[in-house]
Parts: C-alpha cells; structure tokens; sequence
C-alpha cells in the first residue's frame, strides 16, 4: 500500500485514471514509440489529510531544457502577478534594502516587478530554457532545484530573505520537508513565505478533475497544509482564495507565533471540516462526479462528431492531457488543437496525439466547436473571440459540468 510523502501513514486510493504520459510532454512522431506513461492514480493520507499521488514522475522528466509551459502567456495571470506583487511590496517589504526569493520563477513574470523596481531578487527555477527568458529580462535567475544547499548558497551570498515566494509549484515538489527546511534557513526572523496554488476544495466542488496530472503531485487544503508546517515550527498567518486556475489559495506563513494569525485562518478550517474535506467518503463521491463528466464529454463528442461537425480544441494545456486520455478524446474526434505557445506548435499532445497547431489556423477556419481546454482562461478566452461566435461558432466546456455554449 502506498504511504503518505509526509507523514508516512497510509494512503487510500479513491481514483485512477488509468495510464497516463507526462502531462506537458509534447512529442514529434518519432518519439510516439517511446513514449513515457505512468499510473495517475490519487488517495487521501488517512492520517494528515494530504491528497496526493500514489506515484511520482521523475522531476528530471518534468522540468528540463525543454520545458513547454510560459507562464507569461496569459494576460490574465500576467495582471494577476502584478497585483500581487504590489500586494507583497506594501505589506512586507518594510525593511531596508529587502531581498525576494521566489521559488518555480520560470519566465519572470512575478520577480519582474521587483526586478525593474529596483528590488534584490533571485528566482530559483530549474527549467532553463524559461529562466533564460527571465534572465534575458534582467531578472536573477539561478537555475536549480530549490533545496537545502541551494539555501545555504543564496544565504551566503545575499543574506536571508524577507519573503519567499511560491506560486504553482509547491504542489509540484514531492519533497514538501526538504523545501520547508531550506525555507528554515533562508527565511530572516520576522519573514514570510507566501504560496498559491490549485485548492482542493474547488476541484471537488468544480470536479475539475484536470488539475489532477503528474506536476501536481499534492492537492492542498488548510488543514493539511497547517499540519505539513507545524512539522517545521512554521505556522499558517493567512489563507487568501484566489479566482485563477480555476480556484486557488494563497497561503502565508510565518515562524510560530512571530505574526497574528488572520481570523480567516481559524474560520476556513472550520469550513472545510464542515465540507469533510479530509475524508474518504467526500473523494469516494467526487469520483462518481468524475466518471459522470467522462461520460457525459465523450458522448457529446461522439454525437457531433457523428453529425459531421468540425471540433477543435483550445489551449493545449497540461490539464487537457488528462481529459483526452482519461476520456478517450482521439484525433477523429477533434480535428486538432489551437494554441499561441510557439514551442508546442507543430508538436502532438501527449497519449492521443492530437497536433497542436497555431492560433492563426483557428481563426483562419472556424470550427463548429471549440472544446475549451483552457476553461480557466474562459473569461479572458471569451471576450476575445467574439468573432467566433459572431459567425455561428459554439463553445464545449465540462467544467463544472459538460455543456454547450
Ligand atoms: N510560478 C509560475 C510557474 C509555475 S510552473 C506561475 O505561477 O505561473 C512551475 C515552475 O516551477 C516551472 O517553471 C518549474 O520548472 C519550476 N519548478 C519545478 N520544481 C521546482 C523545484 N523543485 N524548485 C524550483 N522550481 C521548480
Ligand atoms: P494553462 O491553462 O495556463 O496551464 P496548464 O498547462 O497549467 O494547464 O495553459 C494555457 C494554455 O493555453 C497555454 O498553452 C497557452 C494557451 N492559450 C491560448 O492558446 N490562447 C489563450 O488565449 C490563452 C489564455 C491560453
């Protein structure tokens, strides 16, 4: 039976999906044949709580020279980084000359408002062809692994930190004890470590089974995250929700008892007990919800397609990698995928091999359908394409539930 990562008490499993490729992996045809697949399969620690996988990806397989996913691509998130960061500005930059240390940096695009502000910065980000973008920007950026050493390394040069930043990528790290020890060491006394990432209670309540893929190896709650730091003498000061990624909370802590703990904190957990978002029978339910979606996607594609109407897919996101391979979405199906990442045109999506073709190709002949991969992005997807609708074209969409729009 598999163990927690954290605690090392038992896991229950409560859903597979079977066997999947690396969610970002977009491949040429020639690698078809190799192509790397693994059980996505999720459980409940029965102990802390913590959701997670039952088998991890090799991060080397993940995070590479090669790695497909820009944060800057979207203009949303982009708006969203720079409130942010104006957020962290005010509220914890109070001493002089502060240093921001921020965790999975990749493109730049939340340093990037300290960088040009003038502020002492450093982005730790192992995949280097992203980094190389923030670096050409004039952003810091070490490309690494955040562990221990690399700690001790930026301690020694710049001094501690007064905040250390994180965001979309905790959930990424299956070594959660290793990086709260080298936060330990970089953190200044009195600093303060914020991260986002996708909440567990909005996947249950969207059934946005998608953000289940290999990168996201943990689903964070409250309690489970509350648990995970007091193993470290760190505590929970503030949990946020956030619109973006289809739901996210942003959490921020502290050494125990240096800062207040928000009212937000206390009152979120009681919620969440409320939502019985640590037991088995709430992800026994949601696994129902799950296969219901399948169902209900496949069916409605199988019926346009059989009416000979034209699908494509929009956004050739990590999270679309799950739903086609989970619900058997093959190129006969849709036509091919539209995305504006240039290094993933004129690749396949990973398992069904759909191609991902340029933006341009979408406009250029409308479909009847765009099934949207990139449902978090909707509002900023929708308001752009008018034009598609305009001329008769119709959106698919199965978060929260599979309709048409
Ligand atoms: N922070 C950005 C990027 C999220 S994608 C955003 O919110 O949009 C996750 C990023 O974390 C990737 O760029 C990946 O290369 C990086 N990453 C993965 N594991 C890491 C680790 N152990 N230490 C530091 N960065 C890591
Ligand atoms: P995203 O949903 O942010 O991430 P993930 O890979 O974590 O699931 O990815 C959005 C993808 O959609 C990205 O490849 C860029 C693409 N995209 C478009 O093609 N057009 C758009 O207007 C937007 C917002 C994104």
């Amino acid at each position: 039976m598999a163990k927690c990562l954290l605690c090392d008490a038992a896991i229950e499993p409560f859903i597979s999906f079977g066997k999947m490729p690396i969610a970002n992996g977009f491949l040429h045809p020639k690698q078809f044949a190799s192509e790397y697949f693994f059980e996505l399969k999720v459980g409940v620690c029965e102990a802390c709580g913590m959701v997670q996988l039952t088998e991890r990806v090799d991060p080397e397989q993940l995070f590479h020279d090669n790695y497909a996913y820009f944060s800057s691509i979207s203009t949303r998130m982009a708006a969203h980084f720079e409130q942010f960061a104006a957020d962290v500005k005010s509220r914890y930059l109070v001493d002089e000359d502060p240093l921001v240390v921020e965790i999975g940096s990749n493109d730049g695009i939340l340093l990037r408002h300290f960088a040009h502000a003038g502020v002492r910065h450093l982005g730790v980000e192992p995949s280097a062809n992203v980094g190389e973008v923030a670096r050409a920007d004039g952003i810091n950026t070490l490309c690494e692994f955040f562990d221990a050493s690399v700690a001790d390394n930026v301690v020694a040069e710049h001094g501690q930190a007064d905040v250390v930043l994180a965001t979309n990528v905790m959930c990424h790290i299956p070594d959660l004890h290793g990086v709260l020890e080298a936060v330990r060491i970089l953190l200044k006394p009195g600093g303060v470590m914020i991260f986002e990432d996708p909440y567990l209670g909005d996947i249950v309540e969207r059934t946005s089974y998608d953000q289940i893929y290999d990168e996201h190896f943990f689903y964070f709650s409250l309690s489970s995250v509350q648990q995970l730091l007091g193993r470290h003498g760190f505590e929970l000061v503030d949990a946020e929700p956030q619109p973006v990624h289809g739901g996210s909370m942003r959490y921020t802590f502290a050494a125990q008892a240096e800062r207040t703990v928000d009212d937000r904190v206390p009152r979120r957990l009681g919620e969440e007990q409320e939502r019985g978002l640590a037991r088995v029978e709430t992800f026994e339910a949601f696994r129902a919800q799950v296969e219901q979606s399948r169902d209900a996607l496949h069916a409605l594609l199988a019926g346009v397609v059989e009416e000979g109407a034209r699908v494509v897919g929009y956004g050739a996101t990590s999270k679309s990698t799950t739903v086609t391979n989970y619900c058997g979405i093959t190129p006969e199906m849709v036509e091919f995928v539209s995305d504006t990442t240039p290094a993933k045109q004129g690749m396949f999506t990973p398992g069904v091999h759909l191609p991902v073709r340029p933006y341009e190709e979408f406009v250029a002949d409308y479909p009847d359908y765009a099934l949207l991969f990139a449902w978090n992005h909707g509002d900023e997807i929708l308001a752009k394409e008018t034009a598609f609708r305009e001329q008769g074209g119709k959106w698919i969409v199965y978060v929260p539930e599979v309709k048409v729009l």
